[in-house]
C-alpha cells in the first residue's frame, strides 16, 4: 500500500541557476539547494522539483543535455545531488527531476556521432535526419517552426564538406530531436529512469511529454499567427501523436518496480483539460500540468468554466487535478493577470511591452489568485519566488538577456528572461542574499530588496506569509482530499465554492461582496472587513 503523495502535494519548482548560488559565480547551484532547504520546509511544500542541473553547454538553460546522468559542473557534481536529495529527504520534502527526452543537445555524443557518420547510418537513425526538398536538396524537408522562432530544421555539412542532410529541432538549432520510433533511444530512456531512480528521486517532470512522436508522413504544418505552445484546435503532426501514450506506459511499469511512490508529470501543453487527461490514464502518468487553467485569464467564468472542466477531464480517468499558475516558461503571475495587452506563453514582457501593470495591482490579483488555487482539491505547483509576490523582471536590458526565443526572434519576442532572474533572500546582502559575491547572471531589479524573504518573513501582511498561511490551513482543514461544491446563487463576478468545510470568495468584479452572516475569516489575500473587495479571495468557516 503506498500513499500516493502526490495525488495532494504542493510542489515547489527551483529553477536551480536562479535560486541560490553557494560559489560565487553568479549561478544558483545544487549546494545552494541545500543551503536554502529550511526555508522550503518553513514554508510548508511537500516537494521540490528541479528544472535541469545535467551536463549541458546551457543553450537552452540546461534543456539541452549533453549527459543525462551527470551534474553539469556549473551546478556542482552528483555527489552535491546525492547530499542535496538526503537533505531534502531529511525535512521530508520529496525530490522531482526534470527529464528532457525529447531532443538533447547538439554537443551530446550520440548527436556527435551522427554527425560525423553517413547518411542512412544507425548513429543519425537516433535522431531525426532527412534528405531536404529540391533538386539539390536545399530546402527543408517540411515547413515546420521551432517553438522558439524560425526554421525547425538544420542542414548539416557532411564529412566530405558538402552540403548534407537536415535534422529536426521543434526547439533550438542546438536541440535536436530524437527519433522515438528507434529502440535504441526508448531503451537508452529506460536506463536514463532508472539511473534517477536508483539514486532515489521521487519522480520526473517530463518536459515536451506531448512532442516525442512526430506523425510519420512529417506533413506541412503552419501553426495560426500568434499562437502560443498549446497549438490550436486542429491536430499538429508533432504533438500529442497517438504513439507517444506508449512511452508512458513502459515508464509507468518501470516506476512501478521501484519501492515507494514514484511519479511522473507531463509537461504538454494541450488546449483543453480533456486533451491533457490522456497524459494521466491510469497506466500512463501520474500527474500533467494544467496549462489551461495556467492560461485562464482573469475572468470568474473563464475560472469557473476551467475548474469544471479539469475535475471532469482529470477526475474522469482517476488521476488528481493539478493546480499552477508560474513556471519558468511564463509570464509571473503577479504581473500577467493584470497585463493590459495579449502576450502569447513564451514571448514574454520587456520595457517596450504595451500593457504593463502596475506592481501593486499585479500583485493583488496574483495574491488573489493563489488563494482561489490553494484551496482547490488535488495537487498544486509553486514556482519559486511566487511566494515573495515576485513580478516579472520587466525592465532587463537586452544586452543581459539570454533566452534563445530573444535570438531566434531577432529580438521581436522578449522570451523568458523576465521570470528566471535570481530571487531575493536578504535586502541587504549582496545580490539581495543569492551570491556571496553579488553576482547574478540576469540582473535583479532594485525594487526587490524591499521583497527579500527576510523582509518579508517579519511582516505579517506580506506574500511570503499569506503562503506560509494558506499552505498551513490547506493541510490543517484537508483541502486537498476535501469534496468541492459551488456555492449555489452566486454573484457572476465570484468564483465562489466549498471544500471540506472551508467557503472560498474571490470577487473579479468591481463591487465589495458582503461577507456572509456567521462566517470567521480564516486567511484573505487583502485586507477585509464585512465585505470582500475586488481582486480579493478569502477563506471563511462558519464556526
Ligand atoms: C519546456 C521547458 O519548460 C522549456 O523551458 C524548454 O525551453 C522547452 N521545453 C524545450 O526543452
Ligand atoms: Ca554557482
Amino acid at each position: 500500500m503506498t500513499s500516493e503523495w502526490w495525488r495532494t502535494a504542493v510542489i515547489y519548482q527551483i529553477y536551480p541557476r536562479s535560486f541560490a548560488d553557494a560559489n560565487g559565480d553568479g549561478i544558483g547551484d545544487l549546494p545552494g539547494v541545500t543551503g536554502r532547504l529550511d526555508a522550503l520546509a518553513e514554508l510548508g511544500v511537500d516537494a521540490i522539483w528541479l528544472s535541469p542541473f545535467m551536463t549541458s553547454p546551457q543553450k537552452d538553460a540546461g534543456y539541452d543535455v549533453a549527459d543525462y546522468c551527470d551534474v553539469d559542473p556549473l551546478f556542482g557534481t552528483l555527489a552535491d545531488f546525492d547530499e542535496m536529495l538526503a537533505a531534502a529527504h531529511d525535512r521530508g520534502i520529496r525530490v522531482i527531476v526534470d527529464l528532457v527526452p525529447n531532443h538533447s543537445s547538439d554537443q551530446h555524443p550520440w548527436f556527435q556521432e551522427a554527425l560525423a557518420a553517413a547518411p542512412g547510418s544507425a548513429e543519425r537513425a537516433r535522431y531525426m535526419f532527412r534528405d531536404g526538398k529540391g533538386e539539390r536538396g536545399q530546402l527543408p524537408p517540411n515547413n515546420w517552426q521551432s517553438v522558439f522562432g524560425g526554421p525547425a530544421w538544420t542542414r548539416v555539412t557532411e564529412a566530405d564538406g558538402t552540403p548534407g542532410q537536415w535534422y529536426l529541432h521543434l526547439f533550438d538549432s542546438s536541440q535536436p530531436d530524437f527519433d522515438w520510433a528507434n529502440p535504441e533511444v526508448q531503451e537508452e530512456f529506460r536506463r536514463i529512469l532508472r539511473f534517477w531512480l536508483d539514486r532515489g528521486v521521487d519522480g520526473f517532470r517530463v518536459d515536451v511529454a506531448h512532442g516525442l512522436v512526430k506523425h510519420d508522413e512529417l506533413p506541412d504544418y503552419m501553426p495560426p499567427e500568434d499562437s502560443d505552445s498549446m497549438g490550436g484546435a486542429e491536430p499538429v503532426p508533432y504533438w500529442g501523436q497517438e504513439g507517444v501514450h506508449e512511452i508512458y506506459r513502459d515508464w509507468h511499469r518501470i516506476l512501478a518496480e521501484y519501492d515507494g511512490d514514484r511519479a511522473l508529470c507531463a509537461e504538454a501543453w494541450l488546449p483543453t483539460a480533456e486533451e491533457t487527461a490522456k497524459w494521466v490514464r491510469p497506466d500512463e502518468m501520474h500527474q500533467a500540468f494544467n496549462f489551461p487553467y495556467l492560461s485562464a485569464p482573469w475572468d470568474a467564468s473563464e475560472l469557473r468554466g476551467v475548474i469544471d472542466q479539469s475535475f471532469a477531464a482529470f477526475g474522469g480517468v482517476g488521476a488528481p487535478t493539478t493546480w499552477v499558475l508560474s513556471n519558468h516558461d511564463v509570464v509571473r503571475h503577479a504581473t500577467r493577470l493584470a497585463l493590459g495587452a495579449d502576450t502569447p506563453q513564451g514571448h514574454g514582457v520587456g520595457p517596450d511591452s504595451p500593457g504593463k501593470p502596475e506592481y501593486g495591482f499585479g500583485l493583488r490579483r496574483g495574491r488573489a489568485a493563489t488563494t482561489i488555487m490553494l484551496a482547490l482539491p488535488g495537487s498544486a505547483y509553486l514556482y519559486q519566488g511566487e511566494e515573495l509576490g515576485l513580478p516579472e523582471a520587466t525592465e532587463i536590458p537586452d544586452e543581459a538577456r539570454q533566452d534563445p526565443t530573444w535570438f531566434r526572434t531577432g529580438g521581436e519576442r522578449y522570451g523568458r528572461d523576465g521570470c528566471r532572474v535570481p530571487i531575493p533572500w536578504e535586502a541587504a546582502g549582496p545580490a539581495y542574499g543569492f551570491s556571496e559575491s553579488g553576482r547574478s547572471w540576469l540582473p535583479q531589479p532594485p525594487e526587490w530588496a524591499q521583497l527579500a524573504r527576510d523582509v518579508e518573513a517579519s511582516d505579517p501582511t506580506s506574500t511570503l506569509n499569506l503562503y506560509r498561511e494558506l499552505l498551513r490551513q490547506r493541510r490543517e482543514q484537508g483541502l486537498a482530499t476535501g469534496q468541492f461544491d459551488w456555492v449555489e446563487g452566486a454573484p457572476d463576478d465570484t468564483v465562489w465554492f466549498r471544500v471540506a468545510g472551508v467557503e472560498v470568495i474571490a470577487n473579479l468584479g468591481s463591487e465589495p461582496v458582503p461577507l456572509p452572516e456567521g462566517t470567521r475569516v480564516l486567511v484573505a489575500s487583502s485586507p477585509v472587513a464585512d465585505a470582500v473587495p475586488t481582486d480579493t479571495a478569502v477563506w471563511l468557516v462558519r464556526p
